[in-house]
């Protein structure tokens, strides 16, 4: 008979973002459960600690091995001192999962530099920072895998422009890291999440909305947090070994078709 090998057994995961605003499930809250139930251990990094000990509570309560580590990813220095935090604690690194992000609404027209700079900053700078700490440890461990969380906006921009222009960034600084780093046995893929129902929309969002963004699939069904997390498994894991500098959107065919607004 076959056993189930939990998918990341013997890994060690930094999750960027690992706490979620809100009650609602987040990207981050449920790739950090998932990873640790699949058996890894997982080092959950969030600026906001009271969020990020509630998915350590949640990973602990269930038997998984996890710790928090508070900072900021668009500080050069608090990345450095994360990677050496995840490796002083666990002996090695083999994941790095970027998931932070922040919306960035309005035009060209609309949006002030600052405004557009911070949003380049946190969606953008930040998974170059986080990186740039990490590929070096992962490349002396053997290799690794990058997982960053862009948006379907890279791809069908919709009012949100500076949001659009940082994920489309995260797929282009995906690919190029992915071809840096390939002979270190490095893989570095992003997830191109579609209009799911998490932690970062939830609130304030009427059931009105919630039901035209259901409605804006082919496959009419509502997308969550678990949906995006377990591309980061699969990506994340030895499965996709041959797997690298992929945008994988993951929005129940959303690009292919769907009603504009
Ligand atoms: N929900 C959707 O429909 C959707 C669609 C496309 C992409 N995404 C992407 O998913 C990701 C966010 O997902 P989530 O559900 O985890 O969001 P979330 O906002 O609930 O959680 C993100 C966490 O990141 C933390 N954070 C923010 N800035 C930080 C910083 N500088 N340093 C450290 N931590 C910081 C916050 O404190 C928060 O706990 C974003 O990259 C977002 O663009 C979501």
């Amino acid at each position: 008979m076959l056993e189930h090998k939990p998918r990341l057994e013997g890994k060690v995961a930094i999750v960027t973002g690992a706490g979620a605003q809100g009650t609602v499930m987040g990207n981050g809250k449920a790739a950090s459960i998932l990873f640790a139930r699949e058996g890894a251990r997982v080092l959950l990094v969030d600026q906001v600690e009271e969020r990020v000990q509630v998915t350590l509570e949640t990973i602990r309560g269930e038997g998984g091995e996890a710790s928090v580590y508070v900072a900021d990813v668009t500080e050069a220095d608090q990345c450095r001192a994360m990677v050496e935090a995840a490796v002083q604690r666990y002996g090695r690194l083999d994941v790095l999962h970027n998931n932070v992000g922040i919306n960035g609404p309005g035009s060209v027209v609309d949006v002030s530099l600052e405004e557009w700079d911070r949003v380049m900053r946190i969606n953008l700078t930040s998974m170059m920072l986080t990186s740039k700490y990490a590929i070096p440890r992962m490349a002396s461990g053997g290799g690794g895998a990058i997982v960053n969380i862009s948006s379907i906006s890279a791809i069908r921009p919709r009012g949100m422009t500076s949001y659009t222009v940082s994920k489309a960034g995260i797929v282009a600084l995906t690919q190029a890291m992915a071809i840096d780093h390939a002979g270190d046995n490095i893989r570095v893929n992003c997830i191109l999440p579609g209009p799911a129902y998490t932690s970062m929309v939830a609130e304030g969002m009427s059931d009105e909305v919630r039901d035209l963004r259901r409605q804006a699939s082919p496959l009419k069904i509502e997308g969550t947090s678990w949906d995006i997390a377990w591309a980061a498994v699969y990506l994340a894991s030895d499965e996709a070994r041959w797997v690298t500098g992929v945008a994988l959107p993951v929005d129940g065919g959303v690009t292919i078709d769907s009603p504009r607004r």
